[in-house]
């Protein structure tokens, strides 16, 4: 597993979820939990959650617990979720369309600037407040705004050629839809690859095997 710091992936990945169970305690104005409370809920050890806080310092206080607002808060900077990663979307077809429509980006940490697409029945479309722009007018809208992070909605076939162009632009950050291993074949760039149909098959082989246990 790579590591950010001294912090593995692993834990990384961990992160939202606690800040999505925080948020959810403090909507029902919890404003202080244990360490123990907390695992329960999630469904992991009390050890295993002050080992993942303690990667960035330790949050609880022997005896009070963690104050939820205050982990929230906290966990929410260390994700970076107050900052607005510049950002543009590739591929305005079913899924960049749908992604681009209902992904809250200014509450995930990124700004979603501009959408693109080389069809031309596409190009000038609305998605959410933005308009559909011609790939071909990707440089210039670089230039402009300094995109850091693209996502990837094109089909596999074209993702090399489209990613070589915006390494050049100076895109390095990928939220990668399209089935490429780009991070193969591409050095120095932040992906995070994201494969629908892995979660669709890990519900099947769970399924299954408990089917295989009932009699
Ligand atoms: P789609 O065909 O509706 O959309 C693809 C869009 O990409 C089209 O609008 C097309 O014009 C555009 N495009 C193609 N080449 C381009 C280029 N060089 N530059 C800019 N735009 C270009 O397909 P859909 O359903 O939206 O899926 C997109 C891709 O995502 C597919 O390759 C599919 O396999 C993949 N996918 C991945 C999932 C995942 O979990 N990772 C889930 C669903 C789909």
């Amino acid at each position: 597993m790579p590591k950010y710091g001294n912090v593995s992936l692993s834990v990384i990945r961990r992160l939202p979820r606690y800040y999505r169970f925080l948020g959810e305690l403090l909507q029902k104005g919890t404003t202080r939990i244990s360490s123990r409370e907390l695992a329960q809920l999630m469904q992991l050890t009390a050890s295993q959650i002050r080992q993942d806080l303690n990667c960035f310092g330790g949050f609880g206080q022997q005896g009070y617990g963690y104050n939820v607002a205050a982990l929230h808060d906290e966990i929410g900077k260390i994700m970076g979720l107050d900052k607005r990663i510049p950002t543009i979307l590739i591929g305005a077809g079913n899924l960049g369309r749908t992604i681009a429509k209902h992904m809250k980006f200014d509450q995930s940490g990124f700004n979603l600037l501009g959408i693109f697409d080389n069809n031309s029945a596409i190009i000038g479309q609305a998605v959410r407040s933005l308009t559909v722009q011609d790939v071909q007018s990707l440089g210039r809208f670089c230039n402009e705004h300094h995109p850091r992070a693209a996502i990837l909605c094109i089909p596999r076939e074209v993702a090399p050629e489209v990613v070589e162009q915006l390494r050049a632009f100076g895109v390095n950050c990928f939220w990668n839809f399209s089935h490429y291993d780009l991070a193969l074949n591409f050095e120095g760039v932040v992906v995070e690859n994201v494969h629908l149909g892995d979660s669709l098959m890990t519900l099947c082989y769970q399924i299954n095997a408990l089917s295989d246990e009932t009699p």
